[in-house]
């Protein structure tokens, strides 16, 4: 039903149009009497099978949805109709901020991707919070950033800022350097800045009532080199582990032509290009990790095969964006049934 009416409806829309159009909808659907719970009957799928205990969380299933999507804590309570095992909100910065000029998010359909230079659009932590109030159940994480304005000098004190206002929020942090459309976010990934920051961070957490895991959002094409020091920095600062990958500056091996993608311009590729390179630094990451290394893997999963193949290349959870977008809500609940299937298979 998505690929056949809902998908080609939405993509006659800008992409941008379409995704806070597809919330709207879902929020009506979800409003209406018995709406949410039709929405959980179609879409849910739940077995002792899919559970997970990381990051000390227990998951109903590895299947969560990646930052960027929801990146103001707007419609969780909507998107867990749909049977995600959590969320990811975020990027969020310490003050609003309206992002890049659009148009800033592009199809690219023969590829099964996006591209996007979005710019942390987002209306800052404090809102994030108030949305934030109240909740239950579902696992949420908070994905973290600086604001394009703040110098890479001072961008400590953001991430700090939004540390310690999102704390009692939520249940795990991300720390966020790897975006490609933050002009020299980059840097920030430098080793000495990177270890000074996540051990203030960690300082912080020793000194709440409960500590949260915290992970780092790793850029994608690392060489073997820059991932040996990520695990280094994991280490020294005792954080839980990575999430691989973010979007890629790479447009190699495109089906799309170079004249479409010089007039989309700069931008983070997502979606099914991203999906090999993703899963290999997965794999190297575990085959130089021990199981205490936290793996959310991440990066044009379409498809359960595609799915299975993060969570044995070492993947303790995955989670998915652009594969959502074009292949529906469905997709969750296809990955968990394929998953209870190869599992009772072992
Ligand atoms: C429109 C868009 C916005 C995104 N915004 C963020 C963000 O704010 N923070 C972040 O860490 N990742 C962001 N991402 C990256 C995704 O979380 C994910 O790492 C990436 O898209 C690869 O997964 P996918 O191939 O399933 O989309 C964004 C991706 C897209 C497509």
């Amino acid at each position: 039903m998505y690929k056949s009416f809902i998908k080609p409806l939405f993509f006659r829309m800008s992409p941008e149009k379409a995704h806070y159009f597809a919330m709207g909808c879902l929020s009506l659907l979800a409003r209406i009497p018995f709406g949410a719970f039709f929405i959980r009957l179609i879409y849910q799928y739940k077995h002792p099978l899919l559970e997970r205990k990381v990051l000390g969380l227990k998951f109903s299933n590895p299947v969560g949805l990646a930052a960027g999507f929801d990146k103001d804590a707007r419609w969780y309570r909507q998107l867990d109709h749909l049977g995600f095992g959590f969320i990811e909100i975020g990027t969020l910065t310490p003050k609003p901020q309206a992002g890049n000029s659009k148009p800033r998010l592009f199809r690219i359909t023969e590829d099964n991707g996006l591209i996007n230079r979005m710019g942390f659009n987002n209306l800052g932590v404090d809102a994030a919070v108030e949305q934030l109030k109240n909740r239950k159940g579902l696992i949420i994480g908070g994905n973290i950033g600086k604001n394009t304005l703040t110098d890479n000098a001072e961008a400590k004190e953001d991430y700090i800022y939004c540390f310690k206002t999102l704390h009692p929020h939520v249940d795990y942090f991300v720390v966020n350097v790897s975006c490609p459309n933050i002009k020299n976010l980059d840097k920030l990934q430098d080793k000495d800045f990177l270890v000074d920051l996540l051990q203030s961070l960690q300082l912080i957490n020793e000194r709440q009532a409960d500590s949260k895991a915290i992970l780092l959002k790793i850029a994608s094409h690392l060489s073997p080199e820059q991932l040996d020091e990520i695990i280094e920095i994991v280490s020294i600062t005792k954080i839980d582990g990575v999430i691989a990958t973010n979007t890629t500056t790479h447009r190699n091996n495109l089906k799309t032509s170079n004249t479409v993608l010089e007039q989309i311009g700069n931008g983070g590729l997502s979606g099914q290009p991203l999906a090999l390179n993703a899963t290999k630094t997965i794999r190297y990451l575990r085959e130089h990790t021990t199981d205490d290394f936290v793996i959310i893997g991440v990066g044009g999963i379409h498809s359960p095969e595609e799915a299975l193949r993060k969570l044995e290349a070492g993947a303790d959870l995955i989670q998915i964006y652009t594969g959502f977008i074009y292949e529906g809500p469905g997709l969750i609940k296809n990955i968990n049934k394929a998953l209870v299937d190869k599992t009772k298979t072992l």
